[in-house]
């Protein structure tokens, strides 16, 4: 077995040299994704772990020890240690230290790590800024750490010290659960995944045209007929139980993630009305729906009475939701909604939005919701692309800007995912075995090469229409309306459908840490060379880790990663 060796194996790396703020520039810094704010080498060899090293939890908060043992079983299957988990004061031992007693300036996410050879120390102003640290620790570790078996390696963690903290405080991924169901095991592999790379939030997109994933107990139809149907697929059951629902935001909270579940309409409901019939202008259910189109479906909102109805059918959704739903945000979609007249959609954004509000929970909406009336506090997740920027200031502004100036004419703060940067779901190149291009190809430089206050902004980056302090963060969604190989034709069976962890592996790694980075580290350290270079340190992690993702050919990946 080949003996591997620590972070300074990345030192004959191109561009290893670290970033712009860097400021010891002769000596080489590990590469950390995302970027931390501001990173210096010190001198000497760092920290090496070994088995009787002990993580001390300089508090005594429950969260804070739990993080501690979080650190114990994240380095036990490759390093083989029980790593003690002790509370109390640090006292002269070689150990790995979590501190909670941080300076305010890092609020609740940043942390500072220091790694010398007689320990390390990690400090923040909680758990949660612990958490996002002890990511950043373990890629200052050999890759070898994110196997899953026992492996012969020195343990050292390389020398630095970091100062950290998030550029925006809302940073999510999406999964589409709808068009391909997801089971409990595989959310958790993502959510590992996003939390990897400081993600915080996780958008659940529970309900489209091809299905409803989340019991309902006043609605039991809606996970009988609306359950039954995935993109290629019927006859099954594929929703959450309220207890599966509860594991996945148990499992997120692990891990200081939110989870936003989606509610979309007044499109992409067939499931629902596949499920409820007074929904319907006819007051019948529909046939379930199995196929691969969108913008097919809407409920009805064509008189008083139907009004009333999806209001009714809303307000018992959202209120077994948001009971199930610690989070503040409830997603309401508002997307691709087959041409009605204003009225009738501006009647589903006042039900929907009220609905979510009776509940003491606020508003998240594609950016489409602010053709209608919404509530301060709201968040509008922004899904246009360079087409819209382009008519910027024109007498024919796109549709999405249009909307995007009534967002912010609303107070609306914003949540940035241009589909032609960081929908995970578009190809990356003509090779790509799955997904979609309707947005264009998107390899991993454009997912990286893009700044959330630009993306509303003309294509020379002036006259943004959404101002740069009415951005929340940003999201890299990762639809499912093509997970299955020869994506460029509808499939010919299901045979064609991988696993929901191999489409994810293979979308989301590596452009999820490009748009986390995005979310994450300061402008000032945005530089493609040297992302592409501490990315392809990744490639070895991965690999051990058992993801399963693209080596993209825009990624100068070392030999053999
Ligand atoms: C969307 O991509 N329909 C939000």
């Amino acid at each position: 077995m080949t003996v591997l060796t620590g972070a300074l194996a990345y030192a004959g790396m191109p561009g290893a040299a670290g970033a712009p703020n860097t400021r010891s520039t002769a000596a080489v810094l590990p590469p950390v994704v995302p970027q931390p704010e501001s990173e210096r080498a010190l001198k000497g060899p760092g920290f090496t772990i070994g088995a009787e090293t002990p993580i001390i939890v300089k508090s005594s908060d429950p969260d804070s020890r739990e993080v501690g043992r979080y650190l114990g079983r994240l380095l036990r299957p490759a390093t083989g240690y029980d790593l003690k988990v002790e509370a109390g004061r640090r006292d002269h031992r070689p150990a790995i230290t979590l501190d909670r007693g941080g300076p305010k300036s890092l609020g609740e996410e940043g942390y500072t790590l220091t790694s010398r050879a007689e320990g390390v120390r990690l400090t923040a102003r909680g758990a949660e800024g612990l958490f996002r640290g002890i990511q950043t620790l373990r890629q200052l570790l050999p890759a070898a750490v994110e196997s899953p078996t026992v492996q012969r390696a020195r343990w050292t963690v390389a020398p630095v010290h970091i100062t950290d903290k998030p550029r925006y405080g809302y940073r999510s991924t999406m999964l589409d659960v709808a068009r391909r169901f997801y089971p409990v095991a595989d959310v958790k592999r993502y959510i590992d995944q996003a939390a990897a790379y400081k993600m915080n939030t996780l958008h659940l997109h529970l309900t489209d045209d091809q299905g409803w994933r989340i019991a309902i107990d006043a609605l039991p139809n809606l996970t009988k007929a609306g359950a039954s149907t995935q993109s290629g697929f019927t006859g099954g059951s594929w929703f959450y139980t309220k207890a599966q629902y509860q594991e996945i935001v148990a499992y997120a909270k692990s891990r200081f993630i939110t989870v936003v579940p989606e509610i979309d309409g007044p499109g992409h409901t067939s499931a629902a009305q596949a499920s409820v019939p007074d929904i319907n202008c006819d007051d019948k259910t529909i046939p379930p729906y199995s196929g691969f189109d969108v913008k097919i479906s809407v409920v009805c909102l064509r008189d008083p009475q139907h009004i009333a109805n999806v209001s009714k059918f809303l307000t018992t959704v959202m209120t077994e939701v948001a009971a199930l739903t610690p989070g503040p945000y409830i997603h309401v979609g508002g997307d691709e909604v087959p041409a009605r007249p204003a009225e009738e959609y501006k009647a589903y954004v006042q039900a929907a939005t009220s609905a979510v509000q009776a509940q003491g929970k606020k508003v998240i909406g594609w950016h489409d919701l602010s053709a209608g009336t919404i509530p301060a506090g709201s968040l509008m997740q922004y899904w246009g692309d360079e087409d819209a920027r382009e008519t910027i200031g024109t007498a024919e502004e796109h549709k999405d800007i249009l909307l995007a100036r009534k967002g912010v004419a609303q107070n609306a703060s914003f949540i940035m995912s241009p589909a032609d940067r960081s929908y995970l779901d578009m190809k990356y190149d003509s090779s790509t075995p799955y997904g979609l291009r309707w947005a264009g190809y998107v390899p991993v430089k454009n997912a990286y090469d893009w700044d959330p206050t630009t993306v509303t902004a003309k294509p020379d980056g002036t006259s943004p229409v959404v101002p740069a302090n009415q951005i929340a963060g940003v999201e890299a969604a990762l639809w499912a309306d093509r997970a299955y190989t020869g994506s460029n034709e509808l499939p010919t069976s299901t045979s064609q459908f991988v696993e929901p962890s191999v489409y994810t592996d293979f979308m989301a790694f590596p452009r999820l840490p490009a748009v986390a980075e995005i979310g994450w580290s300061p402008k000032s350290t945005h530089d493609w060379t040297r992302f592409s270079s501490r990315l392809a340190a990744q490639g070895p992690r991965w690999k051990a880790a058992g993801i399963g993702f693209y080596a993209a050919p825009d990624v100068p990946w070392a030999n053999g990663s």
